[in-house]
């Protein structure tokens, strides 16, 4: 296990069936670049993503946010990479140490519906549970991002909120999951 540490957090990467979920780095904004700016991929985004999408977007991203967040121990971000490739960057998993919104993901549209982003929540969630040792998960999804909102329910988490919020594609109803240690705790070992 590769263990980088930041000022006050921690970040290792994860490895799972078919993933590597690598840290970001600042080397990773020019696949970024090319792979994120997409409608399906932005839509039901918050709306702090800039859109249309800038040709600096993704270097101003990780530079001037995700990096700075990660060594204040404020967050941990990997970019997503299939195992038989872990060259190419396919998406992207963010952990964000806040009251909602603890987790945040994008997957490339060619790799959706293969069970790719189920199976990097696991890992992500054992990491937030396990090893930074956090109580509870929270997450908010627009209602209308179907795909995204049934990995949580799947994944054990409880509706606790409805909600409005702004995204890429304007103000939409949302909903508040969450999940507390103990229950994904219950839930995995469910799924063995
Ligand atoms: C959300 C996202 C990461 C999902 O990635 P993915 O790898 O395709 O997701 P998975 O295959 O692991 O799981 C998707 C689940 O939703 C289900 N699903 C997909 N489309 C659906 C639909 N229209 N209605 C109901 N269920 C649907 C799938 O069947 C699967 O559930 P299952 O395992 O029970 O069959 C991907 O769609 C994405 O990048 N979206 C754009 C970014 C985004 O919205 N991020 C989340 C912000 S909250």
């Amino acid at each position: 296990m590769v263990w980088r540490w930041y000022h006050l957090g921690m970040i290792v990467e994860g490895r799972t069936e078919r993933l590597v979920l690598r840290p970001l780095e600042l080397a990773d904004s020019a696949q970024i670049q090319e792979v994120f700016p997409r409608w399906e991929i932005v839509r039901f985004l918050m709306n702090v993503v800039p859109w249309p999408y800038p040709p600096d977007g993704a270097e101003f991203y990780v530079r001037e946010i995700a990096l700075p967040q990660m060594e204040r121990g404020e967050a941990w971000h990997w970019t997503i990479r299939p195992a038989r490739a872990a060259e190419t960057i396919i998406g992207s998993i963010s952990l964000i140490r806040r009251e909602v919104d603890n987790r945040g993901f994008w997957l490339s549209p060619e790799w959706h519906g293969q069970g790719l982003m189920s199976e990097a929540c696991v890992w992500i969630n054992d990491f937030w549970f396990e090893t930074l040792g956090f109580e509870v998960l929270r997450v908010s999804k627009a209602v209308a991002n179907t795909t995204s909102r049934r990995i949580s329910e799947k994944q054990g988490m409880r509706l606790i909120g409805h909600g409005e919020k702004n995204y890429v594609s304007g103000r939409l109803p949302s909903e508040i999951f969450e999940i507390t240690r103990d229950e994904w705790r219950a839930w995995k070992a469910h799924l063995y």
